[in-house]
């Protein structure tokens, strides 16, 4: 694919581009993960990726946060060259992520996990900390607020001084949220963050994702597509690594060559009963 098929949004022309891949390739051995996949991120706006398991997803976002680096291809944050980026640049760059699962760090508390996301915004830093100026104990009041202010609008404030392990999965990956917001960043990337969700969480996540798109660009993957249908602004469709499909989500929903990539996909159930 030699032209970016997301290139221009007829929508919304003049939204600045955040992040661009240009005909990325990935390899793993003799599996190609990505094919030539081009995509532009728009600020402002929520962007799907999509498409049946091992099509080549998390390998994306993988590629964007420097975990894989890929054969061929660009990467472009903010107009500029991005390829030596490690994953610990993203906090710098204002990019963060979600995990596929839940991600957070098991022996330290809620607020805690959030901190080690919001330390991003610490000026006085290691050396501060060392010499326990007086700048260390205002910053690290400073991130506390923070980190509650962000627990706060995730409804899960309450549980700031409890372990991850103690509470259900609805809530931990609130917290994941929490934590990847903490950062302040200008893209978020969500992979999978209603998976496991009840439907009714579901809709509280869509309420929310809808809401952070004033602040932040996202870039969201997901199987339900009720979701994606809802909350998203194009979606990118990938199968096999390439991408088949691009569009708004009712011109991705009816293409034929989407519906064939997920017929004989069984199509995935919320995974809490009763959802
Ligand atoms: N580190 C790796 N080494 C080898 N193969 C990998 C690696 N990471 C991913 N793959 C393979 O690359 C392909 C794409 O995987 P990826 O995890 O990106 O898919 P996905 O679209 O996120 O799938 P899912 O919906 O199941 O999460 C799969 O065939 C996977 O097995
Ligand atoms: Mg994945």
């Amino acid at each position: 694919m030699s032209e970016d098929p997301t290139r221009t949004d007829p929508e919304a022309p003049e939204l600045p581009e955040l992040l661009r891949l240009r005909e990325v390739t990935v390899r793993f051995g003799g599996l190609v993960a990505l094919d030539a996949v081009s995509l532009t991120v728009p600020s402002g706006r929520v962007t799907g990726v999509i498409g049946p398991n091992g099509a080549g997803k998390t390998t994306l976002f993988n590629v964007i946060c420097g975990f894989v680096r890929p054969r061929r291809g660009e990467l472009r944050w903010r107009g500029r060259p991005l390829s030596r980026h490690r994953p610990h640049d993203l906090a710098r760059l204002g990019i963060a992520r979600t995990l596929q699962g839940v991600g957070l760090f098991p022996g330290l508390t809620v607020l805690e996990n959030v901190l080690v996301g919001a330390d991003r915004h610490a000026r006085s830093g290691f050396l501060g900390d060392l010499l326990a100026l007086p700048r260390a104990d205002r910053d690290e009041r400073a991130l506390r607020e923070r980190a509650m202010a962000r627990l706060d609008r995730l409804g899960v404030a309450g549980v700031a001084g409890r372990l991850p392990g103690e509470l259900p999965y609805g809530v931990r990956k609130r917290v994941a949220l929490a934590r990847a917001l903490a950062a302040e960043p200008d893209l978020l990337l969500l992979d999978e963050p209603a998976a496991g969700l009840s439907a009714g969480e579901i809709a509280e996540l869509a309420e929310l994702v809808r809401g952070l798109r004033e602040e932040l660009a996202v870039v969201l993957v997901e199987h339900h597509m009720d979701l994606v249908m809802d909350v998203c602004d194009r979606v990118l469709v990938l199968d096999f690594g390439r991408v088949i499909a691009h569009g708004t989500p009712a011109e991705v929903r009816d293409d034929p060559a989407v519906v064939a990539a997920y017929l004989g996909e069984e199509v995935r159930e919320p995974e809490v009963p009763g959802a």
